[in-house]
Order: structure tokens, then sequence, then C-alpha cells
């Protein structure tokens, strides 16, 4: 469905991927597959808008949360509604421009409005950067001018993801554990108080109590207003963090809705083995 005042509307967006690298032709059928190239997004469309408010109340983000299997084209979602992957077919329209309609400057002009979360900070993150270099980097770029207020910001937001304050001048890439690394990526995807957020498995390297707090972060600014885009395997987490869920499989959006139903009564044999997969503890007292 396509929301006339959404801030994101996807239609029909589709990429294909032709393959490069050795020519492996006659093993294990990867000749088929080089010839062919790989459908990453087949005709997926979604939209999404702010929630509707009381007069006078805030008005509240939206959040989505995109779940899969490794390799059923999640990434390459998040990286095509910033025009870093260039559509095969259909299109992106964020604030209601397209994104194929845009020169660079505007293109530019809205990838700063939206903040992302990569998944693997390790490659993402310069590797001479610190800690406050990787955070404050983003704002020094858009807002030059405003060094010290960029600071200060960039030192909230870690002390609130909770990175011990000693990690603030370490190198990210050689200091960092996978889970600070990732509380320094959401961080620097926060600085600049993003109107989207797209994240890619944010909370993947971090422990329980970590995840919760990273959880709530991002939670805290959905009820200021910010919206996001949620990737992740895991159900359970999509459940928690957002009312609205999509399962893709393949490159195709097989189901969507309400992420409660999406538990309860799940409809596609692909969601129900994705629920099959969840890990059960066993009753108490076993
Ligand atoms: N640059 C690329 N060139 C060729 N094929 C690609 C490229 N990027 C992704 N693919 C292919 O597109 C498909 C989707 O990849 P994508 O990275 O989007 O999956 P994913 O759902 O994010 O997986 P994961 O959960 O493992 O991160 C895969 O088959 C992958 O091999
Ligand atoms: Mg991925």
């Amino acid at each position: 469905m396509t929301l006339p005042n959404a801030l994101l509307n996807v239609k029909e967006l589709s990429v294909h991927f032709k393959l490069k690298g050795f020519d492996l032709s006659g093993h294990l059928g990867l000749s088929k597959r080089r010839e062919e190239g790989v459908w990453a997004l087949k005709s997926v469309s979604f939209s999404l808008g702010k929630i509707a408010a009381p007069e006078g109340a805030m008005l509240k983000g939206a959040t989505l949360s995109i779940v899969g299997e490794s390799g059923s084209g999640k990434t390459t979602l998040l990286r095509s509604l910033l025009g870093l992957v260039p559509p095969t077919g259909g299109d992106v329209e964020l604030w209601g421009r397209s994104l194929r309609a845009m020169t660079d400057e505007e293109r530019l002009a809205v990838r700063r409005r939206c903040g992302y979360v990569p998944q693997d900070p390790y490659s993402s993150l310069p590797p001479t950067l610190t800690v406050l270099g990787a955070v404050t980097e983003p704002w020094n770029v858009v807002r030059g001018g405003e060094r010290e207020k960029g600071l200060a910001k960039a030192k909230e937001l870690l002390a609130e993801l909770k990175l011990p304050e000693e990690l603030w001048g370490a190198r990210v890439r050689y200091s960092l554990s996978g889970g600070q690394r990732q509380r320094v990526a959401v961080a620097r995807a926060l600085v600049l108080d993003p109107e989207l957020l797209l994240c890619d498995e944010p909370t993947a390297m971090q422990d329980v109590s970590t995840r919760g707090e990273v959880l709530e972060v991002l939670n805290r600014r959905v009820a200021a207003g910010m919206s996001m885009i949620l990737v992740t395997h895991d159900l359970l987490l999509a459940r928690y963090a957002s009312t609205r869920g999509a399962v893709l499989y393949k490159g195709e959006i097989v189901e969507s809705g309400d992420t409660r139903e999406l538990l309860e009564r799940p409809t596609h044999t692909y969601t129900r083995a994705l629920l099959a997969a969840l890990p059960k503890l066993p009753p108490r007292g076993e």
C-alpha cells in the first residue's frame, strides 16, 4: 500500500546483481548462478509513515522490522533506500521525492536526514579514527562550524549507550570489542538527529543486557519522532522493537503486518519455519 504522506514509499523495488570474481564454472552448480546473477530483491513494496497522534500530542515515529534469513536481501534493501545500490526496477520515494529523479546533491541532502547503522562496523568505520572521532565525524562534515557542540553531543550519546569513558580516545578498529564497536556505530548514526534511522542488525553483537540498553536508546528516539527500519533475523526482537514487521524471503516480502500477529499467527511457511527455529527453554523444574 502506498501512503500519500509517507516519509518512505518503496515501490516494486528490484535489485539484480551480476556476479564477479573467479570463474568456478563446472563446480557446485555455480556456473548457472554466474550466468544468471542474483535477484537480491524482487518487486518489494512497503510504506513507512508517522503514527497518527491525538491533537497536541507529540507525533511518534514509526518502526518497521524487516526479518529474514541470511542472504534474503535485508542489507541490499537498506542500501537501496540510501541510494547506495541502484535499483534494477521500481523506485524508492523519500519524503515524497523519487530517488531516481533526484540530482546527486538532492540525494546527498536526503541521505543526511537518514542515519545508517551498518551491519559490519569493523569494515565500515574508518580504521584510523578514535571513538570520539568516529562519532563526531558526520557532525563535522555537515556542520563544520560547531565542533564543540558536536563533541558534547557525541559524549552524551556514548554515555547514554554505556560505552566506558576510558575507551572514548581508543581506536575503534583495534581496541574495541564487537559489541562496543557496534554501539559506536549507533552513536555515529544518531549524532545528526536523523529523521529516519536504518539499522542493520544493530544488536547482533550485544549481550542480553546491552541489547536492551541499545533498544531503549533507539525507542526513546522513536518516541520523540524518529522513524526506524530495523533489520534482524530475530522475530522476537522484531516483536519487542516494533509494531509492524515484514518477512523477507529470497528477495520477496512474503508476509507483513502486526508483529504480534506474525508471531502468534504466521501464515507463510517460511515465517512458521523462522518461529520453529527460535530456541525454546525447557519448562521450570526440568
Ligand atoms: N555486491 C553484490 N554482488 C553480488 N551479489 C550480491 C552483492 N551483495 C549482495 N549480493 C547477493 O544478494 C543476496 C542478498 O544479500 P544481502 O547481503 O542483502 O543479504 P542479507 O539478508 O543482508 O544477509 P545476512 O543476514 O547474511 O546479512 C545474496 O544472495 C548475496 O549473495
Ligand atoms: Mg545483511
